[in-house]
């Protein structure tokens, strides 16, 4: 008898949490295009592995070249990022330029770094390129 009000108000608390749990943005894209971003993606984080272990390392100049190749502005152009844009919403597009941005600042700071010994600058920025990451994840799904 009890069972059955408990239960309602369970399954309503539970919608509730998994509302509260995922207010991202819904972007609908064409699946080709979906599945080129998602394959990109992947390559963004095996990116960001190749950059820490190279860090790690000691190879300045390797991050800066994996950074700018495969997640920097030149990253951009091969990507078809202008093909893309269209689709996005503006704040989407402006956190994808961000990252951009952020990577090739990243590679900017790991050559001073293969120069000066010092690498604190190169991770405070490979850290704002990942800022860029958790940005947009957090705003928008595609799925
Ligand atoms: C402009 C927005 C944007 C940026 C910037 C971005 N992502 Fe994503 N990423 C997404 C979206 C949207 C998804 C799909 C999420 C969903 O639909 O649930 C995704 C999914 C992924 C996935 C899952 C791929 C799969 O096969 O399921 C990985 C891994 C990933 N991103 C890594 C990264 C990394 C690493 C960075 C930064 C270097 C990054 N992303 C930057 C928007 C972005």
């Amino acid at each position: 008898m009890k069972a059955f009000p408990l239960l309602t108000v369970a399954l309503a608390v539970l919608a509730a949490v998994a509302q509260a749990a995922d207010q991202r943005q819904f972007v609908q894209l064409p699946q080709m295009m979906r599945d080129h971003m998602m394959h990109n993606m992947r390559d963004h984080l095996l990116a960001l592995q190749t950059i820490t272990r190279q860090l790690a390392d000691g190879e300045y100049d390797a991050a800066a070249d994996t950074a700018e190749q495969r997640l920097g502005m030149s990253a951009m152009q091969r990507h078809g990022a202008a093909h893309m844009a269209p689709y996005m919403p503006g704040g989407m597009r402006a956190a994808g330029t961000a990252m951009h941005r952020a990577a090739s600042r990243f590679a900017v700071a790991a050559r001073d770094a293969s120069v000066d010994g010092e690498p604190s600058k190169a991770f405070g920025a490979l850290s704002d390129v990942m800022a860029a990451c958790v940005a947009c994840h957090s705003a928008y799904r595609v799925h």
